[in-house]
């Protein structure tokens, strides 16, 4: 990113990190990779998505993704499954269209969260590690945790894109995580504090049963907010400077209008003056976590034209 455009100067406010720009410019990207990766193997980069039930966040964030696939040129298919489906008709599922049932699948996503009764770990087990573009396979993880990571979860390679495209700062700085889930939190701990750009970071995994939480989080020189709990991040609760990163998407009713709205994990309002930078919600992370599922397609294609190759 450009250093970022806004007033902060003028007013002291932090400055916007903006997801939804840096986005835009990483599908650009992408889709000039795409096209050549088409011209090359005469076929398009292709992500099956696995869509379990009628949530309607999930469905929405699917849309969203399918969405950005089609304009870098990047096939999908959605395979909706009825929310009764039991673990081993949805393993099944996966193994065949890994098998190809359901033409050549590049990358296979199954949208979280899975009903309660379905063994999430079960299906997300079965997805070959290497089209598991979401980087939940056990595979993944263990190669992330060693240092050589191959499919890096989406939102965590989002978050700490964003903080290289600010040009913050991360090595020798305090990253404090709220959430230490295996989607974002325990992902985006080794990557701060893996070495190279964008990590060597001394990093704190906070949750749930962390004693005196704005203790902690007030030693933060970055902040992310992983926890799914509007207004858990207040301003007294962030160091003056530090980059507040909010990975939360809440769905709220605004008291003012009685309309439905999204916010965050932090008090955006609040927190701004204190920040030196802020993500916003909508419009921060979650643009990069769709950029970074584009980004893990196209590998995952290169990978499997690499092995047409190989063998
Ligand atoms: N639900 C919320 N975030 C994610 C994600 O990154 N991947 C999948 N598959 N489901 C999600």
């Amino acid at each position: 990113m450009t250093m970022p455009t806004n007033d902060a100067a003028a007013d002291s406010r932090g400055m916007l990190l903006d997801g939804k720009a840096l986005a835009g410019r990483l599908e650009a990207g992408l889709a000039a990779e795409v096209e050549t990766f088409a011209d090359l193997c005469q076929r398009r980069p292709r992500l099956v998505v696995v869509l379990v039930g009628d949530v309607a966040a999930s469905a929405s964030y699917v849309k969203s993704k399918q969405a950005a696939a089609a304009r870098v040129g990047i096939d999908s298919e959605l395979i909706r499954v009825d929310e009764s489906v039991q673990t081993a008709e949805l393993v099944d599922l996966i193994r065949r269209i890994a098998a190809e049932e359901h033409g050549a699948a590049d990358g296979i996503l199954v949208q979280l969260p899975l009903p309660s009764h379905v063994d999430e770990r079960a299906v997300l087990d079965a997805v070959p590690p290497d089209r598991d573009v979401d980087g939940f396979h056990p595979e993944n993880a263990g190669l992330l945790s060693q240092g050589r990571p191959r499919f890096v979860p989406c939102t965590a390679a989002g978050v700490q894109r964003l903080l290289i495209d600010a040009g913050i700062p991360t090595a020798g700085k305090h990253a404090v995580i709220v959430g230490r889930s295996d989607i974002v939190g325990k992902p985006l701990s080794l990557l701060l504090a893996g070495r190279g750009t964008g990590g060597d970071a001394t990093v704190t995994l906070a949750h749930s049963r962390t004693a005196d939480l704005a203790r902690v989080t007030r030693s933060a020189d970055i902040l992310v907010a992983a926890v799914g709990q509007p207004g858990l991040i207040t301003a007294e609760m962030v160091k003056p400077g530090a980059a507040v990163v909010d990975v939360g998407i809440n769905r709220i009713t605004d008291p003012g209008t009685g309309k439905g709205r999204l916010v965050g994990d932090v008090d955006f309002e609040a927190v701004r003056p204190v920040a030196g930078w802020i993500s916003p919600v909508p419009g921060g992370v979650g643009p990069l976590t769709v950029a970074m599922l584009l980004a893990n397609t196209l590998w995952a294609a290169e990978i499997r034209l690499g092995h047409r190759r190989g063998t």
